[in-house]
């Protein structure tokens, strides 16, 4: 019988309402604690550049309060690996980051920034931190990060998530099947396989049949969705929707 896939819940926006006001609440750190009542295995926290939601102490707190793995979502840039190596995570997940996107668009640049995400990959890796990166469902990518030696990839789900959402059919079946296949080739080169970006209830029960992928990293929909049922039920649902999908695996 196949294992249940592990829920990561990305705690990101909680801090982006929060920031709108400038004050204390709503507390990251409380949506951690509450998402991992609730039934979350992990949490993620994307400390930006910018600093424009998830910030150097939620994410010191996150790794202190916390009683499940913290996975840090950053750039591979020199100080954000210094903060790494000071917060000693669980998981980094290294992805790529433009200082004018409103989200992560697309995935690591695996082949080109070789130069610049390798150091990175393996001071995390000398300390312990499990290494994941974030990348385009495509096999020159896959090839690239299992050279580069890291263990995890994050195989970028939303463009089939866009497609999905805006009722585009075939493409949504094109970037479904890419990711199948991402999936299958990256497991068959010995890496772990994750997925994120973009998903949702539905989708994220799709994504669940593809047997490969052992970890999904959720956040924008389901904060959102805590708006109307709460964050409890928010994450609730989804791991239902993930177990249901992975029932079907196929
Ligand atoms: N995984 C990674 C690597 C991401 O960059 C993000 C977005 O911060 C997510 C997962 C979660 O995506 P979403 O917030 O769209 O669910």
């Amino acid at each position: 019988m196949l294992s249940r896939p592990r829920l990561g819940i990305n705690i990101d926006h909680v801090a982006t309402v929060r920031n709108a006001r400038g004050g204390v609440a709503p507390d990251p750190v409380r949506a951690a604690l509450l998402a991992i009542e609730a039934g979350a295995d992990g949490i993620t926290a994307h400390l930006r550049e910018d600093r424009r939601h998830i910030r150097d102490d939620d994410m010191a707190r996150l790794k202190r309060e916390i009683s499940k793995p913290l996975n840090f979502e950053m750039a591979a840039t020199d100080e954000m690996v210094r903060i790494a190596l000071a917060t000693m995570p669980h998981a980094a997940c290294l992805v790529p980051e433009k200082r004018e996107e409103r989200t992560t668009e697309g995935g690591l640049d695996v082949v080109g920034g070789h130069a610049h995400v390798a150091p990175a990959v393996t001071r995390l890796r000398e300390a312990g931190i499990r290494v994941s990166l974030f990348i385009e469902p495509d096999e020159v990518a896959l090839r690239a990060s299992a050279a580069l030696g890291a263990p995890v990839v994050e195989l970028h789900t939303g463009s089939y998530c866009d497609a999905v959402a805006h009722g585009e059919t075939a493409k949504a079946d094109r970037e479904l099947e890419r990711i199948r296949t991402a999936a299958r080739i990256g497991t068959g080169l010995g890496l772990e396989v994750h997925a994120g970006h973009g998903i949702d209830f539905s989708t994220g029960e799709t994504l669940a049949r593809i047997p490969e992928i052992v970890e999904f990293n959720i956040g924008h929909f389901l904060i959102g969705e805590a708006i109307f049922v709460g964050l409890s039920e928010s994450v609730r649902l989804m791991r239902a929707a993930l177990d249901a999908g992975r029932a079907h695996a196929a």
